[in-house]
This record gives C-alpha cells, structure tokens and sequence, in this order.
C-alpha cells in the first residue's frame, strides 16, 4: 500500500474489505441484556472519572458584580454617583474588594437598586415594571428541531429576567436536563420533575369521573396507591433554588421522558381526560402563578405530551431557529403541527361542549415569536431577511447573533452573564453580552406588553360591572 509521508497509509478505493473477514470480526448477535452491561460499566466508568475530577462541581456559584458592570447593565447612574451612595448610605452593602474595585452579590446588587428605586431620583425607573395582583406570564421555547438554541435562549432569558428583578421559575421540560445542568439543580428520578405534576392531574381527573361513576351506580375505575400519592403533590414540593437568588428550577432528568408513554396509556383509560391542560392547572391550582413573576418552559426538540403541555400552558411562545434552509423549513413544518394539533383538540372538546351545552374553548396566545438564533451576518443576511418576509410578524427583527462567548460558556455549561467579562476583552464580551441583553429586550417586550394589556381589559371589566 502507498505510504504518505505523514506515515499513515493511503486507502484502497472502497477500502477493499471482505465480506467474510468483516463477518469474523462481528461479535455475536447483540441481545437486549447487553445494554445493561454497556450501562453498568458506564456508571463505573462514570464514577472513575468523578474521582479524577472530571465531573462538574455540583455546588454552582453565582459569581459577583463589579461596579462597572453594575453601573453599566444593572443601576443607570455614574459609577461615582453610585460611590457617593454607597459611602452616604453606611447600612448598604459595602462591596467586596480593594477601595477601587468593590464587587457585590447579586442580592447585594438588587438591595441597592432597591435603595434607589425609593429614595434616588424621582422618574427614573430603577427597577422593572410589573403589574400588581396579575398572574406571572409563562413563556415556552420550544422548536421539534435539536440544537436551533431552544435551551441556550431560555436559560440566558431567565438570566436577564433575573438580573432585572424579577422572580423566575424555570421548568425543565427536556429529559437530556441541559437546563437543569446549566442552573446546577440535582434530580433523583421522574418523581423530581414536572412529571407528577401531570400525574397529579390525571389523578384528579380520575378521582372526580370516579365520583360520578359511583353516583350512577357504576363501578369505579381502578385507583392505585401511585395515583393516590400523586393527589398530595404541588409544584412547591419539587421546586428547587439554585445559585442565582431569585431563579428557582423544577429540574428534568432521563426518567421525565417516561411521561410520553405514561400519558397516552392514562388518556386511553380516560378519553376526557384534558392532558393538554395538565401543566396549566398544576401552576395556577399551586400558587405559583401568583409566587413568580416569569416562569420559563424549556422543551423537549419534538412535539410531544410535554412540549403540548408547555404550548397549552405558555402566554409568549418562542420558536428559535436558524437562518438556514433547513431549519425554516422544519419551522415551518412545526407550525403546521402545532395547528394540527391544537385543531383538532379544540375540535375534539368543542364536539363534548356544543352537545352538553356548554361554552366552547379554543387556545390563546399573547404572542408567539419565531427566533433567528446563532446569526452570522456575514453568511446569513439573505437568508434571513427571505424568512423574515415570509414569518412577518410571527418572527422578531432581532436577530440572535453567533456569539463566541456561547461556546465556551457552554462548554462549561453556564451563561454569558456567568461568566467573568475580565476573561475577556472588553468589546468581545460587550458584544457577546448585547446578543443575549438584545434577546431580552425583545422579550421583555411582549412580556410588559401584555402584562399591560391584562390590565386594560381587566379596569374595562371591572366598568362594566
Ligand atoms: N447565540 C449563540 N452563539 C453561539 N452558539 C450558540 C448560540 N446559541 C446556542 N449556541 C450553541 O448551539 C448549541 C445548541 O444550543 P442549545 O441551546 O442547546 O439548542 P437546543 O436546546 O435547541 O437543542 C449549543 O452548543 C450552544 O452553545
Ligand atoms: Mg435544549
């Protein structure tokens, strides 16, 4: 065989391989019991390489804020302004950190904002806006496509809503847990995530069918001891903190994705279950609604009973995409789906209804948003400006810039505004960080929009009345 002077060998074309020596080489049939083995020695191997250090520290902590980072993103005054304050005002947390270069935690950062929201200067808004006694808004990202940045934009949401003040749940709805990964949350098993959550749900369903099933003299259906333990859950039970002070996390792990065979098997002992709703009911039932003030779905790259569930229950959905052929073109197919989909539960339901006499239902959204994510200008312009004409105002103007910062942030699986800007020069990190603050501002956009609207159309309500 020719040698290359690298010393590596040059192919033969089609690699001349023989059938019967390939044969030989094969282990024998595989069987089902040999992925436990493959498993096990994972764990093993898993647990040698956590020993030598590899595994992530679980314990995340929230780096903290210098004075020009604060001044600049977080408090709008001058960094001396900001040192007069401080030194006037003894009881403030002082900083940590030599007298020039003073550095602050984050809940350190949010009492001060709160300082100067109440005794700075009168009609400058220090902190964000948000309507008293209306319920939080709950915003999915979901697309069927993998990798288009679903996760990337939903944890760097929670972390500018956090940064502005507001209190964020965040729901891990994907079982790969990348989200969960990012906010440092610890799940067990299924019993962690949302996953009871929907149990609880279809419990409640059962219970009350069963109700009416024993009146008429029928027998009930069958209610296990799992169903019946799934009664006394509420998402306070499996919400977690994490490092950042005001973001809190129901986490995911492999086992969440047992609810996509769990749900079909309840809805066909139980064709009036709404599955659809299970999410919803579970967050307004809890409180939670009324505890957070922007709660964040991540979701699973399909349309499945868990990604249905984060549509059904979202007020802003966010569908990230690429400005590539491919990725506009299965955008367009996970529209199509949603529309099925929707549809024909609305259809189902309104069937039931038009014939009990009831109202009927059909779903709403206070906007949804298809996402240019990973834009390079350079490569892209064309492309995007072709589907931006054809979503029109189904899609932000924004574009998501490709951002360096993202790669390496998440390789160590953390956020842009995790990460210390003093590892960076200055204008990549001021660039990278506009490309998530930028995402932000158009979300917290549709966000105080409608929050704004709920207002209106409730002091119109309460007219009429
Ligand atoms: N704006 C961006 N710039 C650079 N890389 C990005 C950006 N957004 C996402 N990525 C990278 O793209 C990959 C897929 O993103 P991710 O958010 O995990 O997608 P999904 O959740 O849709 O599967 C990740 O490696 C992520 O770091
Ligand atoms: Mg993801």
């Amino acid at each position: 065989m020719a040698s290359k002077g690298n010393g590596k060998q040059d192919l033969p074309p089609y690699f001349n391989i023989d059938p019967g020596f390939a044969a030989k080489r094969l282990s024998d049939p595989i069987e089902t019991a040999r992925f436990a083995k493959a498993a096990a020695f994972a764990t093993r191997g898993r647990d040698d390489l956590a020993r030598r250090g590899y595994a992530p520290d679980g314990n995340k902590r929230l780096r903290k804020f210098s004075i020009w980072e604060i001044t600049r993103y977080l408090i709008p005054v001058a960094p001396a302004h900001f040192r007069r304050v401080l030194k006037a005002n003894p009881d403030l947390p002082q900083g940590d950190g030599e007298a020039g270069a003073k550095w602050f935690t984050l809940e350190e950062v949010l009492a001060i904002r709160e300082h100067f929201a109440t005794e700075g200067a009168a009609g400058k808004a220090y902190k964000s806006w948000r309507p008293k006694g209306l319920p939080a808004k709950v915003v999915a990202v979901a697309n069927f496509k993998g990798g288009v940045g679903k996760t990337s934009t939903a944890a760097h949401l929670a972390m500018s809503a956090a940064l502005d003040g507001y209190k964020v749940l965040v729901i891990d709805l994907d079982s790969q847990g990348s989200m969960t990964s990012i906010l440092g949350g610890q799940v067990e098993d299924e019993w962690m995530t949302a996953f009871p959550l929907i149990a609880r749900d279809y419990a409640k369903s059962l219970k009350s069918e069963n109700e009416v099933r024993e009146s008429a003299g029928q027998a009930p259906y069958p209610f296990d001891e799992t169903l019946t333990e799934a009664l006394e859950v509420s998402p306070r039970n499996l919400i977690q903190e994490t490092h950042w002070p005001n973001i809190d996390l129901i986490g995911a792990q492999l086992n969440l994705y047992w609810a996509e065979f769990q749900v079909p098997v309840w809805r066909m002992q139980l064709r009036s279950w709404p599955l659809w709703d299970a999410l919803q009911n579970a967050l307004e039932d809890g409180g939670t609604l009324d505890e957070y003030d922007i709660v964040l779905l991540d979701t699973p790259p399909a349309l499945g009973y868990l990604t249905i569930n984060a549509l059904a229950a979202a007020d802003i959905l966010l569908v990230p995409l690429g400005a590539s052929f491919l990725e506009f073109d299965s955008t367009g197919r996970f529209f199509d789906m949603i529309y099925s989909t929707f549809a024909s539960i609305e259809e189902g339901e309104n069937r039931v209804r038009r014939r009990d006499g009831l109202p009927e239902m059909r779903f709403e959204w206070d906007a949804v948003r298809a996402i240019i994510t990973r834009f390079d200008a350079a490569q892209q312009a064309d492309l995007a400006n072709v589907i931006q004409a054809y979503f029109g105002d189904f899609m932000t103007a924004y574009r998501q810039e490709l951002t360096a910062m993202v790669g390496q942030a998440g390789e160590q699986v953390s956020g842009i505004y995790e990460t210390d800007y003093r590892d960076f020069n200055r204008e990549t990190y001021v660039r990278g960080r506009e490309t998530f603050d930028g995402t932000w501002a158009e979300v917290k956009s549709l966000i105080l929009g409608s929050w704004w609207r709920d207002l209106k159309m409730e002091d119109a309500g309460k007219e009429e009345a």
